[in-house]
């Protein structure tokens, strides 16, 4: 099948290769023409685990190309996918700009019929926006375009894994036609296939997402009290999610969650319900919980340093919302590093993959090579991204180059007893 994937970011990229893999002509664009210079010299905008490779071997094959031309990319797609950003407006409503200029940029298009499947987490509503936008532009005149939703779950850091393995796939749509073609493109990954209206399909994205979202809240909530009354919140995760019935999945207690959809989508789900005359309280609070979580990471890193950060050196481990990807957008890291920044305090900071990215947002921290060197005569190390390196460093050489022996695990990715035994002051979330 032709396929034409509007937008070169993690979800358009990963689309259109995976596509691609599986054996459809797929042309990726983009307005961003320095991504797409980059992209045919087979330069990669991000680090995403398997992509390289899949981007190298479909361009070869001549199944995947990219260009800034949207009418190159349009004219033979029968499938249109749509991966534009919607970020949060500064009213959390879900901005749709970039959604709107795509169906703009469509009108003088679509002169053989297509199928348009949005792809971009959008709220209820926007396909009838989309389909207006294009009715009003002239060119509906008989069925030259059908609009379909396929939301996307792909995570981040397991994106390639997640395109070939899926959990579920839903096609919202209107036409039984529309959801035929769909079904036949998506059958190869051999997931459950939900067929729904369009509305419910993006219900299902925001419900997931804020659920997911619910469940780090609700976590990170048991783990201050787990401080309070001396237990273990790992321990408490773990006996969770032996029961089938609650899972093990986003049950870790740590700093928060950031990141460039958990945010945005909970806040956009929540005006979606303001502007239907529902207020979702319940939602607001576990948005509420994320921010006090965060805002303990800074009270207790200033706590470890008697309430002064002015002239202190902190190491702060992990700059991306999460292991496994160079993204920084809406990284907890990076608010916290700007937070105790402001106070006065020297940031020493190292991330395997997320460097060049928060030089761009950060650029006058001190960005250092490694860990060690982030360490060196510092006063407290401060742990904020997962990354499995962190977990394996040499503790003991890193503890004689520091300052004072101070650890704050906000992603609680060390064994503390070990760090005690080592002679570290350490402080995870919710461990006792
Ligand atoms: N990143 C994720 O993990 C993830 C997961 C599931 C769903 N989503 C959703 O998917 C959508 C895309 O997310 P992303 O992280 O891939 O975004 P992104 O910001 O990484 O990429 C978006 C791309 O679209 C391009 N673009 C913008 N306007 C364009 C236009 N008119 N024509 C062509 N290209 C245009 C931008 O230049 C950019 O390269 C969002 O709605 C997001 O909520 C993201």
């Amino acid at each position: 099948m032709k396929i034409c994937v509007i937008g070169t970011g993690y979800v358009g990229l990963v689309t259109g290769a995976g596509f691609a893999e599986l054996g459809n002509e797929v042309v990726c664009v983009d307005i961003d023409a320095e991504k797409i210079n980059h992209l045919k010299q087979g330069k990669l905008p991000f680090y995403e685990e398997g992509l390289d490779e899949l981007i190298t071997k479909n361009v070869a094959r001549k199944r995947l190309s990219f260009t800034t031309s949207l009418a190159e990319a349009a004219s033979s797609a029968k499938i249109i996918f749509v991966a534009v950003g919607t970020p949060s407006r500064a009213d959390g409503e879900a901005d749709l700009s970039f959604i709107i200029q795509v169906a703009e940029s469509l009108i003088p298009l679509l002169h053989d019929y297509k199928i348009i499947a949005i792809k971009s987490t959008v709220p209820v509503g926007t396909l009838k926006l989309f389909s207006e936008i294009l009715e009003l532009g002239g060119k509906k005149k008989g069925a030259h375009f059908d609009i379909a939703s396929t939301p996307e779950f792909l995570r981040e850091g397991d994106a390639v894994y997640d395109f070939f393995h899926p959990s579920r796939t839903v096609l919202g749509y209107d036409k039984p036609e529309v959801g035929k073609v769909l079904h036949e493109l998506f059958l190869p990954l051999k997931s459950p296939i939900l067929h729904t209206t369009s509305a419910t399909a993006q219900m299902i994205k925001y419900a997931a997402n804020t659920f997911l979202a619910t469940r780090i809240s609700f976590i990170n909530e048991i783990a201050n009290i787990c401080e309070k009354v001396g237990a273990d919140v790992m321990e408490v995760a773990q006996g969770i999610g032996y029961d089938k019935r609650l899972g093990e999945g986003y049950l870790r207690a740590g700093v928060g969650f950031g990141g460039p959809c958990l945010v945005k989508d909970l806040k956009a789900l929540i005006r979606l319900a303001e502007e239907n005359g529902y207020e979702a309280r319940f939602l607001k609070s576990v948005l509420e919980k994320n921010e006090h979580q965060m805002r303990q990471i800074i009270y207790k890193t200033k706590q470890a340093l008697q309430d002064v950060l002015y002239g202190k050196t902190i190491a702060l481990l992990g700059l991306t919302f999460k292991a496994g990807t160079s993204d920084v957008r809406n990284s907890l890291s990076l608010k916290i590093l700007k937070h105790l920044k402001k106070e006065g305090a020297k940031i020493k900071a190292y991330d395997p993959k997320g460097m060049e990215e928060a030089k761009h947002i950060i650029p006058e921290v001190t960005f250092t090579s490694d860990a060690y060197e982030a360490a060196l005569d510092s006063h407290i190390l401060l742990i904020l991204t997962a990354w499995e390196e962190f977990a394996t460093l040499d503790f003991e050489k890193l503890k004689k180059t520091m300052k004072q022996p101070l650890i704050i695990d906000g992603v609680n990715l060390l064994d503390a007893d070990s760090m005690r035994k080592l002679g570290f002051v350490y402080q995870g979330v919710g461990r006792g």
